[in-house]
């Protein structure tokens, strides 16, 4: 009993001190002018959809929730968004060389159409990322439109 005790105490005191290892989820400065919903002019209610399903991961702008800063869950998000943006950032869009925009828009069409995106243990988490077919559609059609436009068609 005694050594089950200790070993309890160690585990709390385990998780009290990696609390301490400082995380970085600090809010990067974002230039305007560089976001994917300005340069391509985006409708507001395809907007909206795209910040409730994937800006958290994939914009600088991520709203992390209050369980999101308890090691270790923070290095798990942590790790997921700084890989999230590295594949597309919507929030540098401007800075994107249009090949790697032509292959960002192909490969979000692709995610969503075989629902890999957005994550399904995100959506458990988020209802507002649950988006119905419809939605997916929606989405997924528009992003078939900017790689059609005059900017990312091939020429
Ligand atoms: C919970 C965070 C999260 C959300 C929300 C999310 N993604 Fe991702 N996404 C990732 C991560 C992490 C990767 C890296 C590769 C992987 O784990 O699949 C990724 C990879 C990708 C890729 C590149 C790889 C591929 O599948 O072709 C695309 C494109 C993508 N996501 C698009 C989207 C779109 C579009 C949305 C919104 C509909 C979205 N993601 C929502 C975390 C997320």
């Amino acid at each position: 009993m005694k050594k089950f005790l200790k070993i309890i105490g160690f585990i709390i005191l385990g998780f009290g001190l990696i609390q301490l290892i400082p995380i970085d989820q600090s809010q990067k400065p974002i230039d305007q002018k560089a976001k994917f919903e300005v340069v391509e002019n985006t409708p507001p209610k395809i907007v909206n959809l795209l910040k409730n399903t994937c800006y958290n991961c994939h914009s600088l702008e991520t709203k992390y929730p209050n369980y999101a800063s308890i090691a270790p869950i923070s290095w798990v998000i942590n790790g997921h968004i700084k890989e999230a943006r590295s594949q597309m950032n919507f929030s540098t869009w401007a800075a994107t060389n249009p090949d790697l925009q032509r292959s960002m828009l192909q490969n979000a069409i692709d995610a969503l159409e075989d629902r890999s995106m957005p994550k399904q243990s995100y959506v458990a988490n988020h209802p507002e990322a649950n988006i119905n077919t419809a939605e997916r559609t929606l989405l997924a059609n528009y992003f078939k439109k900017v790689l059609d436009s005059g900017t990312h068609k091939l020429k």
